[in-house]
């Protein structure tokens, strides 16, 4: 196991109608002038945003709204919000939404405080100050109500980029699985496969000796296995809900991934195709990590092996264990097709002739030598490869 520091300070408020809580969190953490941000419509036509100004109402507090953030977010909302913040005097921006909704409201956070331009931090430059961040989460997928992350598409160039920083942390994320049982079952599913990506781009490790979190990481994607099904059968089961909302943070907190190399070559290659297509995040990556785990699959065949028989019950093949690794990933495909996601570029809206502008974006794009580096390293011919996969 490798050295680390894990600082994981958000407040998690698990439960039925704890949106109603919101603002005495707030408070809690010192807010006085709040930015509600949010996306679409989904938040509006639950009733969920009405609650959640309700209960700032209650202890008072004063808020500004800002709303439209759009899957996939964008660059120019965030220098939107970035803009509504220091005009109102805001100190605290509660998200209201999912991956999206918090990751713009984190893009916010941090360029308020920032004299340059936010995009720095998209750029490689680590966030060491930001507003506090709160959220009241609405589908379970993307793990940013406890992640240092916020993923970002700047419009001029398209490019889909990632920003870290403990700072960006939420001061507290409010988790009512209840709220995630108006998502359309696609949402539900490409929910499902962005955790467990998140899982398995853990799994993938070159680092020794880490069985601790090897184990977290097989026990919840069991879970993932056995709640998946069980909620696309009936969105309205509330346990189900509960268990894939409480695996969804535990998978990308990092609890997972402490003291361990990790992979991310999936999420790299995915975020392409949901910057050019806006296609759902977790369809894209039920696309792409199959191709990339197959491609992948040679650097350490016992690793896959080790997947296929803890997680997808596959029988261990002593003389051959490629081919125990393949069954594996066949089986993880199958899973989520299952689920109704997606299984080619075709399906995603994703073109053939687009491969070499995609692996451009990906390998050189924004300052990038030519190459992504994870478990394995992959040039831009492994790229084209794994797009034409
Ligand atoms: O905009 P509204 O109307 O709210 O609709 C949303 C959106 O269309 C809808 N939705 C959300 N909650 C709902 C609901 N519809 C009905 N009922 C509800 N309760 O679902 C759609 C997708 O929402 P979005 O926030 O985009 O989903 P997700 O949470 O999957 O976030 C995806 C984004 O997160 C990034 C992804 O790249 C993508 O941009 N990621 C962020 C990470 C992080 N910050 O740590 C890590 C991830 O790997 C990921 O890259
Ligand atoms: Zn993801």
């Amino acid at each position: 196991m490798e050295n680390f520091t894990f600082y994981s300070p958000t407040c998690f408020v698990f439960g039925k109608e704890t949106e109603n809580e919101a603002g005495s969190y707030v408070k809690r953490f010192g807010g006085s002038k709040v930015l509600i941000h949010y996306g679409g419509e989904s938040a509006k036509r639950s009733g969920l945003l009405d609650r959640v100004q309700d209960s700032l109402k209650k202890e008072g507090i004063d808020f500004t709204l800002l709303g439209g953030v759009k899957p996939n977010p964008r660059s120019g909302l965030v220098y939107e919000g970035i803009d509504l913040c220091k005009k109102e005097g805001v100190d605290f921006i509660l998200a209201v939404g999912g991956g999206s909704v918090i990751d713009s409201a984190k893009a916010i956070a941090a360029g308020v405080v920032y004299d340059g331009d936010f995009w720095d931090f998209y750029r490689g430059k680590r966030i060491e100050k930001a507003l506090p961040v709160g959220t009241v989460l609405t589908i379970a997928a993307a793990g940013s109500e406890g992640s240092p992350d916020s993923v970002i598409t700047k419009e001029e160039g398209m490019f889909k980029r990632g920003a870290s920083g403990d700072a960006i942390r939420p001061k507290f994320s409010i988790l009512n699985p209840a709220l995630t049982q108006t998502l359309p079952a696609y949402q539900t599913a490409a929910g499902i496969t962005d955790i467990m990506a998140h899982l398995y781009e853990r799994y993938l490790t070159n680092s020794k000796e880490v069985e601790v979190t090897d184990r977290l990481i097989e026990a919840l994607l069991l879970t993932m296995k056995h709640e998946g099904p069980r909620v696309i059968a009936d969105p309205n089961n509330y346990d189900a809900r509960a268990n894939i909302m409480w695996a969804g943070m535990v998978a990308h907190n990092n609890t997972c991934g402490v003291g361990r190399s990790q992979d991310w070559n999936s999420h790299s290659i995915e975020h392409e195709l949901s910057a050019l297509y806006d296609c759902a995040h977790g369809a894209g990556l039920a696309v792409t990590m199959p191709a990339v785990f197959k491609y992948e699959m040679n650097h350490n065949i016992m690793r896959f092996a080790q997947a296929a028989v803890r997680v997808w019950g596959c029988q261990m093949d002593f003389e051959h264990p490629e081919v125990t690794a393949l069954e594996g990933i066949e089986c993880f495909q199958k899973f989520l097709i299952s689920l109704g996601m997606p299984k080619n570029f075709e399906e995603i809206g994703a073109k053939e002739e687009d491969i070499p502008k995609l692996v451009e974006v990906l390998c050189r794009g924004d300052g990038r030598q030519g190459s992504i580096s994870g478990f394995v390293t992959l040039n831009e011919e492994d790229c084209t490869n794994i797009y034409k996969m």
